[in-house]
């Protein structure tokens, strides 16, 4: 038996030295010492020795025993240790490491012309006011003094979702809303999304957006109108910008006028954009027909006021000498990122 133990031991000794991890460990822990490990039936056979031999015996089984215990509870931390390096190692983080590129997105160019036109009416005084796209007859029409069957209805190729109900062909219906709800003085802005049954094209879509004014108050006239559009143009595109007026119709300002600004692209001097005439038409204005007024429940003989509205797919164009409207609304990233304005 003493022989048995010297070979189990060197065998051990030598397995020892080749075990590099925890499950190799395990086995050989298991071989030697387990239910059926070589100790353990060496142990088990002391009982067919002779009596006077067997506390001998036991002795150097345990010491053995304890030898290889102590051996292997040694290398079973070393390899703990090893592995939990390993593990560290491969769980570091480089905080040095330049990170992985994340795209910021930006405003579309539409929003971002909105956004500087807000911000020089607001810095003016006007409040910012939204109303329902899906509008009633009543404000998108009627109370802007175009009765049922009035041609210039015809004008705005109307989508229709009920009789009485419409997709608002213009931001003005917002003015009607807010004559009918808040007392003057009033002075308000209208950003928002209008929709017209226009075939797609190079400079039509059937949603677009404008941007409507409205100013009432007792002693309002048209030069403040040309001054309040003056001033906007100047703020937005430069101190040489100018606006022109010429005569035109609409059922819901009296007098009325199409704008021109200086254009933007060649301010003035005559160019491509402009078609050599150094102005491009921008909005529509006119003094609020005081029927309109009276309609809306505002005295017409105590207060007067000024209307405009301006398209602003237009001036986002002549602004970026874009002249495809379609690029607005194909959602390209390539192209929308380039109008990043910091
Ligand atoms: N609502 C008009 C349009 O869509 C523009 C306009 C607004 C004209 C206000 C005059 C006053 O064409």
């Amino acid at each position: 038996m003493e022989e048995q133990l010297r070979q189990i031991q060197e065998e051990a000794d030598r397995q020892l030295a080749g075990v590099t991890d925890q499950a190799g460990l395990d086995a050989l822990r298991l071989k030697l010492l387990g239910k059926k490990g070589e100790l353990t039936l060496l142990r088990r056979s002391m009982g067919s020795l002779p009596a006077e031999e067997r506390p001998r015996a036991g002795q150097m089984i345990n010491a053995v025993c304890n030898d290889i215990t102590e051996k292997m509870d040694a290398l079973g931390a070393k390899i703990k240790k090893q592995e939990q390096a390993k593990k560290l190692e491969r769980e570091s983080i480089d905080v040095t490491e330049p990170r992985k590129h994340t795209p910021i997105g930006c405003q579309h160019p539409v929003s971002l012309v909105q956004d500087q036109i807000l911000k020089v009416f607001t810095g003016m005084g006007f409040d910012v006011v939204e109303g329902p796209e899906v509008e009633l007859d009543l404000f998108n029409f009627e109370l802007l003094n175009l009765p049922k069957n009035h041609p210039a209805r015809d004008a705005q190729d109307t989508f229709y979702i009920e009789d009485n109900i419409v997709l608002r062909t213009h931001t003005s219906p917002v003015q009607a809303r807010t004559m009918t709800s808040r007392k003057p003085p009033i002075r308000i802005v209208c950003p928002g999304r209008v929709y017209r049954a226009d075939e797609v094209d190079a400079t039509h879509s059937p949603v677009f957006h404008q941007m409507e004014g409205l100013v009432i108050d007792e002693d309002v006239t048209m030069s403040d109108l040309k001054g309040t559009l003056d001033a906007f143009a100047r703020e937005l595109y430069g101190e040489d910008m100018r606006t022109r007026f010429r005569p035109s119709f609409f059922p819901f300002t009296e007098p009325s006028a199409e704008v021109d600004l200086t254009c933007v692209n060649c301010h003035g001097k005559g160019c491509r954009v402009c078609k050599g005439t150094g102005w491009i038409e921008v909005l529509g204005a006119g003094m609020v027909n005081p029927k309109v007024l009276d309609m809306c429940g505002i005295d017409s003989k105590k207060y007067r006021g000024f209307a405009f509205g301006m398209g602003l797919e237009r001036l986002v164009m002549l602004r970026y000498g874009i002249t495809d409207m379609r690029a607005l609304y194909e959602g390209d990233v390539r192209f929308l990122s380039q109008f990043r304005e910091d």
